[in-house]
């Protein structure tokens, strides 16, 4: 289900640990970086930002998702996720359902304390597709 990073998505998940930098995590400590890769190969960046209301907080890979769209790209091919100080971190429920909207990219995280790489339909094997939509092609 999981297999070990090639150089480049290891320097992706790199790319997720610098990012942890700039979480704004003052209610957990958790401190999370992710980097979302469309089409074009350029990095989208997003981190989780905390709010005194904690629902409303927001969490790193839907940042990058949306820096990803904002930038006019649809179309995930690899989302690069990194907790601070070396924890695991794969995407959460919501996170998966909300990436599984642009297709099924990479995940590339830390498990077990090594990075791997696993296909998002692993982790989200029937993400809700609404009403007659095909998840990963309603927004395109
Ligand atoms: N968090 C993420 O940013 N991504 C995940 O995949 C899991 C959790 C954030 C949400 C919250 O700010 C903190 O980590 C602790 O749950």
């Amino acid at each position: 289900m999981s297999r070990a990073p090639d150089l480049a998505e290891r320097l992706l998940f790199q790319e997720a640990v610098t990012l942890t930098e700039r979480a704004y995590a003052p209610y957990s400590s958790f401190a999370v970086g992710a980097v979302a890769v469309g089409p074009s190969g350029r990095s989208h960046h997003g981190v989780n930002v905390e709010n005194a209301s904690y629902p409303a907080g927001l969490c790193a890979e839907r940042a990058a998702l949306a820096a990803m769209v904002v930038f006019g790209e649809r179309t995930l091919r690899y989302v690069a996720v990194a907790a601070s100080e070396g924890r695991d971190c794969l995407p959460c429920g919501l996170c998966l359902q909300a990436l599984a909207e642009f297709g099924d990219p990479e995940v590339i995280a830390s498990v077990g304390g090594e990075v791997r790489v696993v296909r998002l339909s692993d982790l989200l094997t029937a993400p809700f597709a609404g009403a007659g939509e095909t998840a990963g092609e309603a927004g395109r």
